[in-house]
């Protein structure tokens, strides 16, 4: 069941409300989307008014932003981190979670590294999650089998790189999290009686590193028209890890075409704000939310 009610606001903001049936329960998804700087915007909210924030902020790795130049000097790149982070850490409530996407370039590969480091005075990094993109198995019949897309690299040195890094960082490392939410049957059924934390049920935590492909696409202006997007399940996966309860308030500071306020709304988030400082990307994620 979906209903709409849409409105622009005098400060030309813009709020939305969907509503979505998950389990017997109504829950709303009330978007408030604004297109300028996200340190600005979030000077704005209160202390501790916000429960969960899932972002990627750009990586400073050269991307070919609309309005945003990705190529700042490295250590004005972590400073104007570091600031933004604080206000996140200030808005986010004590038992909050801000699940940070960050990926890395090979001949860059310590940027994740150091900007959590860079962040330590503010959060604890409470999980590290490895986003993987593509990966290669061999099945029981000793059988090659590829999943997931990845950009090739031709080099001599490095290899192509297929993953990246979800950091949950959280204000005191003691957020409670549902890791059932994300969880996975057990291989081995005998392990459902071996372990008592199981309850006797069939689920078991699916650890931290979560396969989630890029839809497959043919017309990439339509389809994906930003260079640096994350898929909406790995937003999902992080809402519903840190838990879905009534009344949550998400923020993605970096909204970009607003694949977080998607998984919101599949999530029933109950309010979801968003900041993105490119008028067309912001357009195109309020098209995306309907
Ligand atoms: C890595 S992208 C986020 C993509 C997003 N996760 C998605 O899936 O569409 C980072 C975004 O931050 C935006 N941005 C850069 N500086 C900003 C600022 N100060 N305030 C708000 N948005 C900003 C860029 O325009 C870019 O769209």
């Amino acid at each position: 069941m979906a209903g709409s009610l849409d409105s622009a606001r005098d400060d030309g903001s813009f709020f939305t409300c969907t509503n979505v049936r998950l389990g017997q329960r109504l829950f709303v998804t009330g978007f408030d989307l604004r297109h300028g700087d996200c340190l600005e915007g979030m000077a704005d909210i209160a202390d501790e008014a916000i429960d969960l924030v899932v972002t990627s902020p750009p990586y400073n790795l050269g991307i070919a932003y609309g309005r945003y130049s990705d190529r700042q000097d490295r250590e004005g790149y972590l400073e104007w981190c570091h600031q933004w982070a604080a206000q996140v850490r200030r808005i986010l409530k004590p038992a909050g979670s801000l699940f940070l996407n960050l990926g890395a370039s090979p001949s860059n590969p310590l940027l994740p590294h150091e900007l959590v480091l860079r962040l330590r005075d503010l959060f604890v990094l409470q999980n590290t999650i490895h986003w993987i993109k593509a990966i290669t198995i061999e099945n029981d019949d000793g059988e090659l089998v590829s999943r997931g897309h990845f950009k090739p690299i031709s080099s001599p040195r490095y290899l192509n790189d297929c993953h990246e890094y979800v950091f949950h960082l959280t204000p005191e490392g003691k957020t409670p999290i549902d890791r059932l939410a994300l969880g996975v049957p057990y291989a081995d059924k005998s392990n459902i009686a071996r372990w008592g934390h199981t309850q006797g049920r069939d689920r078991r935590c699916r650890g931290n590193t979560w396969f989630i492909p890029y839809q497959t696409i043919t017309r990439r202006a339509k389809d994906r028209p930003h260079p640096a997007t994350f898929p909406i399940a790995l937003a999902e996966n992080c809402i519903r890890l840190h838990g879905l309860r009534e009344n949550l308030v998400m923020l993605d500071p970096f909204l970009g075409i607003g694949n977080s306020a998607v998984a919101a709304k599949r999530c029933g988030v109950k309010t979801f704000i968003g900041f993105e400082i490119d008028e067309q990307y912001m357009a195109e994620a309020r098209r995306r939310i309907g």
